[in-house]
């Protein structure tokens, strides 16, 4: 049987302005009044649970995941509905997954229900700081991260688990637009049997000198090739990967080393839904290349949850750069972005039962937007 929250609540001296409605909200700059707390003592568990004002925290400069890393993360959104209600999207997969990081890094894991308790709790809280303009939403990220002071290698017997919330619009600057990608030949993210289906800073950190490189070149992000052969795709800093080829929607098999995406997997599902299943495959780059010259590759876009659906516009392999053109009419991206956004906005049906309601609608929902 699952726990129930025991929650206390610390007041704020002050609260926060608002963003203006319509105001830019940009990604993950600007935080809401208060965070969900939790502390992990060994030999207690878990306890503690609070919401309390949101503010800079306080740590041993040995703190343990300063030096050695252990932390872990998710990524997940609060969308507004146009009848006024609050809505997550599939939330349990996200505490699951981050149960399954968990244990990657040696951190104690978190009873699911409990965890969406405490974001339940804290979402009603922090309600009015969920933006209605279309396009953006709360961006939450739960994470969990060693708090022990000590310099020796070992895990940590001391933990964190934190909630905060973001009001956010686009993850790209440019939107919906096309993003360019830079595959990446000389340094790797991630090995199997390492940690990249784990949702750890690691993989985030090893990631940034290519990003470097990227940008330098004129290309927003990475794709990154396997650890050991170095030749076959697997996924986006930030986002996983597919491909539209001769008509079929593909996308790398989850080996170990890719991260196993809540939008990736809700696109796959959402796609057999439809009829017209996607195919996942190991996918070697040389042959994407040679099909993408013959014109057999007729899109590319990335999936996850702060980016949604990203076509990629260019995707550039050692000297030789491909462009994309991308036509919303036509375009598979497009349509997966809209049925996707519009499920979580609650404009089209949750044929699938993914939305989780935190508060009701209060104004009817307009005629014929479902
Ligand atoms: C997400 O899509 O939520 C992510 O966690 C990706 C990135 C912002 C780190």
């Amino acid at each position: 049987m699952s726990q129930r929250l025991n929650l206390t609540r610390i007041p704020c001296p002050g609260l926060k302005t608002k963003p203006e409605p319509g105001a830019k909200l940009g990604f993950g700059s600007l935080f809401t009044d208060f965070m969900f707390a939790l502390d992990y003592t060994e030999g207690k568990g878990w306890h503690d649970a609070r919401i309390e004002p949101y503010a800079p925290l306080e740590l041993d400069p040995s703190c343990m995941t300063l030096h050695y890393g252990q932390t872990i993360f998710e990524g997940m959104k609060a969308y507004r509905g146009e009848d006024d209600s609050v809505r997550l999207f599939r939330p349990r997969l996200n505490f699951e997954r981050m149960n399954v990081s968990a244990k990657r890094m040696g951190i104690p894991t978190l009873d699911v229900d409990l965890a969406l308790q405490a974001l339940e709790a804290l979402i009603r809280q922090e309600a009015d700081w969920v933006p209605g303009e279309p396009g953006t939403s709360l961006y939450i990220r739960p994470f969990i991260f060693a708090t022990e002071g000590h310099l020796g290698v070992r895990v940590a017997k001391t933990y964190r688990f934190l909630i905060i919330l973001s009001p956010s619009g686009a993850y790209y600057e440019s939107g919906l637009d096309p993003v360019s990608i830079y595959i990446e030949d000389e340094y790797v993210r991630a090995v199997r049997g390492g940690t990249g289906f784990a949702k750890t800073a690691a993989n985030y950190a090893v990631s940034l000198l290519s990003q470097i490189v990227a940008k330098e070149r004129g290309y927003e992000q990475v794709l990154w090739l396997d650890g050991v052969e170095r030749r076959y795709i697997e996924e986006v800093g930030s986002m996983n990967v597919f491909f539209v080829i001769d008509g079929e929607p593909v996308t790398p098999v989850l080996n170990g080393s890719i991260l196993p995406g809540i939008t990736r997997r809700s696109v796959l599902e959402l796609l057999e839904h439809q009829g017209r299943p996607a195919r996942e495959m190991r996918l070697a780059v040389d042959e994407l290349m040679e099909l993408a010259r013959a014109g057999r590759v007729t899109e590319v876009f990335g999936t996850g949850t702060a980016a949604v659906i990203s076509p990629v516009g260019r995707l550039s392999y050692g000297e030789e750069s491909i462009s994309f053109t991308y036509n919303p009419a036509d375009s598979l991206a497009y349509q997966l972005y809209d049925d996707l956004t519009g499920i979580q906005y609650g404009h089209k049906p949750d044929e699938l039962g993914w939305v989780h309601c935190v508060t009701p609608g209060r104004k009817p929902q307009t005629e014929g937007s479902l």
